[in-house]
């Protein structure tokens, strides 16, 4: 089967090299039943250090397709990449769409996909923060609304689907991210990470509304108050409203430029906890069982709250951080959550066997 998988934003690179390599796997496996994958790249993310780093370190195959997007509004960067994405498959004619997680490069694939009515499959599916302000949030909806092969994280990622009647197969498989972390944690913890002696925090902060320039502000003079270290590795988004506002993230909180993957594990797995407002380091810190503090008033990885690894501190009210920080602890007894790993192998089988339904 002829598969086009489309990329853009930095986690999704993580992603796609899991099933990259599961692809091969089963092509291995099965002389004859293969999988040929050409991948997509929009260039929603086009700094080297969000993307040429990921594709180096983590040998995904090269992109067959880059499309140079880069910035913009929402509305103008969707437009752009459905655009395009369109003319790509227009001419590879593929057998599916895939597409992760819940980014505009993942929206711009899908409508693209289904348009010319070719099957749309999607990983990360049935996930919600409940959280409509998100343009993440508004990005699964519609994802999920489209696809006809749904790759589920959890059993309750599956039953959101069930309950919000999306009529597409959904399989639960585990999640990538959690086979990601499996093999890469070894490697990266042989690796020399950031130098870091003392115990510090990884903190990162990205998304849309902590970034506008006021919420930023407060949450640097929260984060500063606390009295704890910091390793900040900025996103440029963050970066640029930080220069724009002339806000001063002080000696506490450690600036640096984005790490790659594997840096970026050896960082948490080193660190006492962690505080963000990422989806998938909310994942990676329970993975690496390091406590976590979440900059949002929801998130979509509900469990990694309910067994008490994971603490929500809404950015609109931020007296309660000093106290979460102090207080963070890792349950001993915190159960395995998300897959057991294998999610890609499952994901590669289950592309191939319904490409012949
Ligand atoms: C996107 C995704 C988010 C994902 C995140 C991972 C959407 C709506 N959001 O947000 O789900 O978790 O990626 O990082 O798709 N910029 C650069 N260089 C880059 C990329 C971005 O300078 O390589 C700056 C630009 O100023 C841009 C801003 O970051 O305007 C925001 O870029 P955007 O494409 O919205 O991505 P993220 O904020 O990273």
């Amino acid at each position: 089967m002829n598969l086009l998988t489309v990329v853009g934003a930095r986690p999704q690179f993580v992603k796609a090299a899991t099933l990259s390599r599961a692809i091969a796997r089963h092509n291995a496996a099965r002389p004859g039943a293969a999988i040929v994958e050409k991948i997509v790249h929009t260039g929603q993310h086009y700094d080297a250090n969000l993307s040429d780093v990921f594709f180096q370190e983590l040998e995904i195959p090269a992109p067959a397709f880059h499309l140079g997007i880069g910035s913009g509004s929402h509305g103008a960067q969707t437009g752009r990449m459905l655009e395009a994405i369109e003319a790509v498959i227009g001419d590879e004619k593929p057998d599916a769409v895939l597409v992760y997680g819940d980014t505009n490069s993942t929206l711009a694939a899908a409508l693209a996909a289904a348009k010319l009515h070719v099957r749309v499959a999607h990983v990360e599916a049935g996930l919600r923060s409940f959280n409509r302000r998100m343009p993440e949030e508004r990005n699964r909806i519609e994802t999920d609304r489209i696809a006809r092969l749904l790759f589920c994280p959890d059993e309750r990622s599956a039953e959101m689907l069930a309950a919000e009647g999306v009529r597409g197969r959904a399989e639960v498989v585990g999640d990538v991210m959690a086979d990601a972390t499996r093999v890469f944690a070894p490697i990266a913890q042989r690796r020399a990470a950031v130098d870091v002696s003392d115990q510090y925090v990884v903190l990162t902060i990205h998304r849309e509304a902590n970034t506008e320039p006021e919420a930023l502000r407060r949450i640097v003079q929260a984060l500063k108050e606390t009295g704890w270290t910091f390793v900040f590795p900025v996103h440029p988004r963050t970066r640029n409203v930080l220069a724009a506002h002339g806000i001063e993230v002080g000696p506490q909180l450690r600036a640096i430029e984005p790490i790659g993957y594997l840096e970026m594990l050896a960082l948490v797995a080193g660190a006492s906890r962690v505080v963000t407002d990422s989806g998938g380091l909310q994942k990676e810190a329970y993975w690496l069982r390091i406590p976590c503090i979440t900059l949002r008033p929801s998130t979509e990885w509900v469990d990694t709250v309910l067994v008490g690894a994971n603490t929500l501190v809404d950015p609109a009210d931020l007296t309660r951080l000093g106290s979460a920080l102090v207080e963070a602890r890792f349950p001993a007894d915190a159960p395995p959550l998300y897959g057991d790993g294998h999610a890609a192998a499952r994901i590669a089988d289950a592309l191939y066997t319904l490409s012949a339904l």
